[in-house]
């Protein structure tokens, strides 16, 4: 049987490759220390789970669920966006959950995307935006970030640009793979720039709790619903990425789309699964103060491993990553660099290239490890 054209648009997903390898070295004896995804080791709130475990003996807990989620779900949804970003919602139009914002990318790019149209992508940014599109057929443009502009786009520079056939532009901040952040003053001019070339802009926010005091909704600029939807996900910031929970909210006439999309493909999020995405969502500012005592005291090592790599980095990073160039002197590509840790060190670091060209030079450290393991990596460089 002849496959569709469109899967040869695409590579098999860097991670599902990279870690069947590393399995493979794990199976012959290696003792290898993954710094390389972003999955969170730690638990979930204990309420979280207590919740699931409650639900599975509800009357309705195994039934097709609504396509839109349970209301109480979107009312969970639309009370933390308004307690955390200031950003008020329509529980019963403006919130469509996901079953993880990964998902939201595929539905978003459906409802919106025809073949030849152009998307405005970052590199480096988060792969998925670039498979989905090639794989519906449409155009990535990318706009690329550096560090003298801290990662953000050059919206003057993209003007000088023909955007007529762009429909969409994907943004994402605090940023992935580099931390950077946005701020208000920047998510306005982005909106008055969508606004100008009628372009449908995307911020997948699913990093804003991590390591960062000050968490900014696109949707808190004043307009913004007219031009923007925001993903979010419940992944990173409640240590619950197998779950499957996400969310993309925006204008009712945008979120309509989607779902149209969306109730074509799957039948409802599994019960428990909303019933505990529920109770993480109620959760007070304390758990995020907690969370992000872990993931500070593992960055201070992070620093300090990637300092003895002679990796240079910046400090004023949000997320759950460390983005550090690599040395002047070593003379490897990215994917080289990684590799001789990996066959010499035994330790497991993302290449800067699977984000973009523009991610060539710089390797990303993951955070979802303990303090002893990331200790142990040290002594290890240090041997
Ligand atoms: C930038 C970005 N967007 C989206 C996702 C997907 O998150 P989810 O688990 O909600 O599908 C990730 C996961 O690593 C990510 O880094």
């Amino acid at each position: 049987m002849i496959p569709a054209k469109r899967i040869h648009t695409v590579e098999e997903y860097y991670f599902s490759k990279k870690l069947r390898e590393v399995r493979g070295l794990i199976a012959a004896g290696k003792p290898i220390i993954n710094l390389g995804i972003g999955s969170p080791d730690l638990q979930p709130p204990t309420v979280v789970v207590t919740a699931l475990e409650a639900s599975l003996h509800d009357e309705t807990a195994h039934k097709y669920q609504s396509y839109q989620g349970i209301p109480e779900l979107r009312n969970a949804i639309a009370d933390f966006y308004q307690k955390n970003y200031n950003v008020s919602l329509n529980a019963n139009d403006e919130i469509l959950p996901l079953m993880g914002s990964k998902e939201g990318i595929m539905h978003i790019s459906m409802a919106y995307l025809d073949e030849g149209d152009e998307v405005l992508i970052a590199n480096p940014g988060y792969p998925t935006y670039t498979s989905v599109t090639k794989l519906l057929g449409a155009i990535p443009k990318y706009y690329n970030l550096d560090a003298s502009t801290n990662w953000l786009p050059d919206l003057a520079k993209l003007e000088q640009q023909d955007l007529s056939k762009v429909k969409l532009m994907w943004v994402n901040y605090p940023h992935m793979p580099t931390g950077a952040k946005a701020t208000k003053g920047f998510f306005e001019r982005l909106i008055v720039f969508a606004k100008k070339h009628q372009i449908l802009i995307i911020n997948d926010n699913p990093y804003s709790f991590i390591l960062n005091d000050e968490p900014l909704s696109i949707l808190s600029i004043a307009g913004a619903k007219d031009v923007a939807l925001e993903l979010n996900s419940l992944s990173k910031s409640f240590n619950m990425a197998g779950w499957r929970t996400g969310m993309v909210m925006g204008k009712a006439a945008h979120i309509q789309h989607v779902l149209k999309v969306k109730s074509n493909m799957d039948s409802g999020m599994f019960y428990g699964i909303q019933k505990g995405a529920i109770k993480a969502l109620e959760s007070s500012k304390e758990w995020f103060t907690e969370l992000n005592k872990i993931y500070a005291k593992r960055r201070e090592l992070i620093w300090e491993l990637a300092t003895k790599l002679e990796c240079v980095f910046d400090k004023e990073t949000a997320g759950m990553f460390v983005w550090a160039k690599m040395p002047k002197n070593s003379n490897l590509t990215s994917e080289a660099f990684i590799d001789k840790l990996l066959y010499e060190k035994d330790v497991f670091i993302t290449p800067g290239s699977i984000f973009g060209t523009q991610g060539e030079g710089y390797v990303r450290f993951s955070l979802c490890v303990s303090e002893e393991k990331i200790k142990e990596v040290i002594k290890r460089i240090e041997q």
